[in-house]
């Protein structure tokens, strides 16, 4: 453990890595990069030496990533920080979200490259970067036209979303929110929810790749990361949407229509826990019309029975993470889990099955730094089929069951959410036990990425350094374990909420 000096210095190291590393455009601090490489660390650029000299586009500004980084800077409001060798600097944590929102807007409503198109305004650019020709600065997006795979960041509009809302908490500046072209924004994005489609499924149907796993592993359909932020946006915008605005007419009865459907959809459809195992266990197949009890039509030999019959237990229960014809992907997705609770996605009894889950399997899923991004990890032949032999991808290793230290936010505010719902501190001092310790590795491993290897002991192969979501995650943890964690996780979460279910 570190002493609370230790604890003070490493907090303001941490921030002082997030200040510095401030990307500014037309004189505005407007984010940070996914990674910094500070000149004057000359121990951590040696460390870099051994990851990649290549930056790829970690130097660029990346909307998921940057949303801790923005939480953490709402909750610290306007402080004054001493960078080393000069003398203190005042930051202003409103104004610089409010930046990054108003700089990401434009780029939201400036017009798409050629190969995007056909994504309407639905999509927000995955990252951008500011680019200096001839004296004048020019913002660059990228919206996966350049992104390693082309991979398409569906994320990053319901993060926007979320962060907005999160802002207007923070700030209460609703003239903001209810300006014309953020209100324009919110109605473009969630246009998903009129947009004629293929699939019936009040879920939103992805390609592989669409949000922080951005890399092939098997999550193409319906994954449950993508449904669960699409939840989370819906509430937001229901919150944030002018109602005496009449162009929102229409759009505000679709919102509350969908998230119905939605809600229940997934608190049905993807739970997953004994008496539903038992059930699926003794599904008939081939079943057709209104009646089918095996919906989906799964066959029992694709169920991982024995696994499962380890793993969960009469207490714990997740959502699976994926659900498609014949198939339900029963890997535990952190992410999805963690925010379907923040969110209320689920209801309160699944929110404590999931938290159970975790402390039953905090050696597996919590390990030596938490959190594991999913478990378990593809293997073999599985792991060549579905990643299409991706060597960054291995088992236990990055995007397949690797670890990642920006997570432990979110099981911060998941773990003190169901504590004050049941009045029991049980699951936050679990996490606290488990950051705290982690606090120790980050210092002295230079805010890793992730983390490698089945229980999270090995720095990640490629993993950067002076990560900033990692540092962000760290310290947002830090602040929502504190004596006025209750008060921040207002910013995050929504309260519970039954919708009635329709006849289908
Ligand atoms: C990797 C991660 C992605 C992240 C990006 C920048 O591509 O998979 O989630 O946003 O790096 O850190």
């Amino acid at each position: 453990m570190l002493t609370p000096m230790e604890q003070e210095a490493l907090e303001i190291q941490g921030l002082k890595i997030l200040v510095e590393s401030l990307v500014q455009y037309k004189g505005r601090m407007v984010g940070t990069p996914a990674a910094y490489t500070p000149t004057r660390f000359s121990k951590a650029s040696d460390t870099n030496k051994k990851v990649s000299n290549d930056t790829l586009n970690y130097d660029q500004v990346f909307i998921r990533d940057f949303v801790p980084v923005g939480l953490l800077f709402l909750i610290k409001g306007d402080f004054e920080i001493k960078l080393d060798g000069e003398k203190e600097v005042s930051v202003k944590g409103h104004e610089i979200v409010q930046n990054f929102l108003e700089v990401t807007l434009e780029l939201h409503q400036q017009e798409r490259p050629q190969t995007f198109l056909n994504t309407g305004r639905v999509l927000m650019p995955a990252s951008f970067k500011i680019k200096k020709t001839g004296g004048k600065e020019k913002l660059e997006p990228d919206f996966g036209q350049h992104a390693i795979a082309r991979v398409t960041p569906v994320d990053s509009s319901m993060w926007w979303i979320l962060l907005l809302r999160a802002y207007w908490k923070a700030t209460g500046n609703t003239t903001l929110v209810h300006r014309a072209d953020f209100q324009e924004a919110i109605r473009l994005i969630l246009e998903l929810c009129f947009s004629d489609r293929f699939d019936r499924e009040p879920t939103l149907l992805v390609p592989d790749g669409a949000c922080m796993i951005d890399r092939r592993m098997g999550i193409y359909g319906y994954p449950l990361e993508i449904q669960v932020l699409f939840y989370a946006a819906l509430r937001s915008a229901d919150e944030l949407l002018d109602r005496k605005n009449y162009t929102n007419k229409d759009i505000i009865p679709a919102i509350e229509k969908r998230l119905g459907a939605l809600a229940n959809h997934i608190r049905d459809e993807y739970w997953m826990d004994m008496p539903r195992l038992n059930r699926i266990y003794q599904y008939n197949v081939e079943e057709y019309g209104a009646a089918a009890i095996n919906k989906y039509n799964i066959y029992a030999p694709s169920i991982p029975y024995a696994n499962l019959d380890q793993w969960l237990s009469e207490e714990s229960g997740y959502l699976v993470g994926n659900l498609g014809p014949s198939q339900i992907d029963f890997r535990f997705f952190s992410l999805g889990n963690l925010m379907a609770i923040i969110s209320s996605l689920v209801r309160k009894d699944q929110s404590k099955a999931i938290m159970e889950l975790i402390k039953q399997r905090s050696k597996e899923l919590l390990g030596q730094m938490p959190l594991k991004i999913c478990y378990a990890a593809l293997e073999g032949k599985e792991w060549e089929i579905v990643t299409g032999c991706d060597p960054k991808n291995r088992h236990w290793s990055y995007h397949n069951g690797g670890s990642w230290p920006v997570m432990m936010w979110m099981l911060a505010a998941a773990a003190r959410k169901v504590g004050q719902e049941f009045h029991d501190e049980e699951y936050t001092n679990l996490v606290k036990e488990a950051v705290e310790a982690a606090g120790k590795r980050l210092k002295k491993d230079e805010w890793p990425e992730y983390y490698d290897g089945q229980s999270g002991h090995l720095i990640g192969r490629e993993a950067r350094r002076n990560q900033t979501w990692t540092i962000a995650g760290y310290l947002l943890a830090k602040e929502l374990l504190g004596d006025s964690g209750l008060k921040h996780l207002e910013l995050l979460k929504f309260n519970e909420k039954t919708y009635r279910k329709r006849k289908q």
